[in-house]
């Protein structure tokens, strides 16, 4: 799967002058799925391009969005972690949304970071986001760098891939090293929904923010849909749309 007569679709592509603006534009098409459907199923991310997309959505549920209809699935999870590591993702969802708002506990997914075994997890995992369907909107982020990852899968993930544990990309480890402080102490593995679950969601944004985000964004959408540019496979979903500060856009051809 990696010829560009493969190419099926065309992202959409938003390029906004600043990352706040992509902040607002990301909630306002989340909150907009929420209130057409508010028994929505959404895929939810990690990191810190989404921090301010769910600052936004805080706020707009306290201005009175319902979110006690949803459902949801995190792309991924490190393993091995404590469940309570304060860099957990677990953590970071509890942190920056579900402490603030409405989702009932019951209907929060994501994989056990501290799971004894990780291949029981991850098929317990799959199992999970069988039963629940596919998501309505999955929100992305992209992988710093060259990797151009999505979840946890990194280059050389295949388009069939599903939940499973995955080594990460050293230069993924070298650029979460600044939440962990020591580089020694960032997990060199995942579980990570695979790009074929990620593939089965009815829509698809991604985020990307500043320059550290242009090379894996250019590879993204200009190479050839092939794996060792993840996000490429994105390109054969009928219903994506990358949000880009103009920092994020900055080597695309077109801009
Ligand atoms: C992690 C996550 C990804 C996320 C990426 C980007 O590695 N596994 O799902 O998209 O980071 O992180 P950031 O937004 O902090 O650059």
């Amino acid at each position: 799967m990696d010829r560009e007569d493969l190419w099926l679709f065309k992202p959409e592509i938003t390029v906004l002058q600043t990352s706040e603006l992509v902040d607002k534009y990301a909630s306002c098409l989340v909150e907009a799925q929420i209130r057409s459907n508010p028994n929505s199923i959404l895929t939810l991310p990690t990191g810190s391009s989404p921090i301010g997309m769910y600052r936004l959505l805080v706020i707009a549920h306290k201005n009175g969005l319902d979110m006690s209809g949803l459902t949801t699935t995190n792309l991924d999870e490190y393993w091995p972690l404590p469940k309570n590591h304060p860099q957990s993702y677990a953590a970071f969802m509890s942190e920056n949304l579900f402490n603030h708002v409405n989702i009932p506990d019951s209907h929060r997914n994501i994989p056990d970071s501290s799971a004894e075994n990780p291949g029981v997890e991850a098929d317990r995992y799959q199992n999970i986001l069988k039963k629940i369907g596919p998501a309505d909107l999955a929100v992305l982020g992209i992988g710093p760098g060259l990797t151009c990852h999505i979840g946890f899968n990194e280059r050389g993930s295949d388009i069939g891939s599903r939940t499973r544990l995955v080594n990460i990309d050293p230069e993924t480890v070298a650029a979460n090293a600044r939440f962990f402080g020591n580089i020694n102490d960032v997990p060199s593995q995942a579980i990570t929904q695979g790009i074929a679950d990620i593939l089965e969601a009815k829509k698809i944004i991604l985020i990307a923010k500043g320059k550290g985000k242009a090379q894996g964004i250019q590879r993204a959408l200009e190479e050839p849909v092939n794996k060792n540019a993840p996000a490429s496979f994105l390109r054969l979903h009928p219903k994506v749309t990358f949000i880009l500060d103009k920092d994020a856009a900055s080597l695309l051809d077109t801009f």
